[in-house]
């Protein structure tokens, strides 16, 4: 099973045409309402947005800032993640290319058609970072947005890990700005379309049950490979129908361990040690509530969480990889959700496993108890 010539080449991104349709249709109409991209994690929401970008014709202008390089601990931190004070390197640049002589920062931005962090003047920056006002932030954001419009291109904003932002408080959740901004952008002045990705499912339930989004959100999914993309993924780098089985059965349509799969030297050996790895990961974290105890926190009160519930929990995917919302304890979903072992779906009203290898760790660890 195993004669399989180690590839040269790296997995390319495949598939994804029913998802790529979705998003271009949305942007192919005028901004409407803020569209949150969720799904779980590794299911390659992050790879089709850049995938996307790259392919998008020249009118549309991108600023596409990923949250997840940094520690989001205040205010403060997001405005460095946003926003960038050395953009006279972008001019440079520009002129470099000789495309026009630009001088203005929304002129570079028309031009460059993707960036990802918002350009700002130094003085400008100081100045918003002294006040802790995030209103001001987003009149120049605003501004910048503005002036793409006027260049006759469309501007789009996608932000990536926003649950990175959660919890930041300044006169209250700092979330509750961003909000704001975004139904200002879409759905007021309809002038740049927003795109917010998230594998943070507690995270996506919060949105999806926040009055002030209600009637102004989209909600889009981007899940694991369903099983004949799985095949068919598999089969253009020329896997057995037998492996292709196989793989299927241990990682379901997993996208990122689909291409490890590929790529693995010793298939059989790399199926062995994930299944080992993720029973270890899920008996380490069970083991430690059974010691010690923990708790969630809901609304800013603590739940206790318990051994004996999170089991329970765990044998209701015995013979089932899916279970609607209302079968599963609520404490026990959000602590399982919060340790990425369940992915809840609160738009389409289901829990299930993270991943199909997660599945498989836990249906091992249950006979093992
Ligand atoms: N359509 C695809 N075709 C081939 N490989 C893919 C595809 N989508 C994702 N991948 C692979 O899976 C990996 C994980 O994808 P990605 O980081 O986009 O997932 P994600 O959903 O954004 O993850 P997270 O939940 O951590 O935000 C990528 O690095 C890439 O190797
Ligand atoms: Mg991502």
């Amino acid at each position: 099973m195993n004669t399989t010539k180690k590839f040269e080449h790296s997995i390319e991104f495949f598939n994804r045409e029913r998802e790529k349709e979705e998003i271009l249709s949305i942007l192919r109409q005028e901004p409407r309402e803020i569209n949150f991209i969720y799904g779980p994690i590794n299911s390659g929401k992050t790879t089709l947005i850049q995938k996307l970008i790259d392919n998008l014709p020249k009118d549309y202008v991108v600023i596409y800032i990923n949250l997840r390089e940094r520690t989001m601990s205040s205010y403060k931190d997001f405005l460095e993640a946003i926003f960038d004070v050395r953009y006279e390197g972008i001019l440079t640049k520009i002129k470099n290319l000789v495309i026009r002589q630009k001088e203005t920062v929304d002129d570079v931005i028309s031009e460059l058609g993707k960036i990802h962090k918002i350009p700002i003047p130094n003085g400008i920056f100081t100045r918003i970072f002294k006040e802790e006002k995030p209103k001001n932030a987003f009149i120049y954001i605003l501004d910048i947005i503005k002036n793409i419009k006027k260049e006759g291109k469309k501007p789009v904003f996608i932000i990536d890990e926003l649950q990175k932002i959660g919890d930041i408080k300044i006169d209250g959740f700092l979330i509750y700005d961003v909000f704001n901004f975004f139904i200002r952008l879409t759905k007021e002045l309809h002038i740049c379309h927003v795109f917010a990705l998230s594998s943070d499912s507690l995270f996506i339930e919060r949105v999806y049950a926040e009055a002030m989004l209600q009637g102004r959100a989209n909600y889009i999914l981007v899940d694991d490979f369903d099983e004949q993309t799985t095949k068919k993924f598999l089969e253009k780098y020329n896997i057995s129908k037998e492996e292709q089985e196989i793989a299927y059965n241990y990682f379901g349509g997993k996208p990122r361990t689909l291409a490890d799969y590929i790529l693995a030297n010793d298939r059989n050996k790399y199926i062995e040690q994930m299944i080992l790895e993720r029973k270890s990961e899920i008996k380490s974290i069970l083991r430690d509530v059974r010691e010690f105890g923990d708790e969630i926190k809901v609304r800013d009160k603590g739940f206790p969480v318990s051994y004996e519930i999170l089991l329970e929990t765990l044998k209701k995917f015995k013979e089932t990889e899916k279970r609607n919302s209302d079968e599963i304890n609520e404490t026990a979903k959000r602590y399982l959700v919060s340790k990425n072992i369940l992915f809840a779906d609160c738009v389409k009203d289901y829990v299930k496993q993270q991943s199909r290898i997660n599945l498989i760790a836990i249906r091992e660890i249950l006979k093992e108890i």
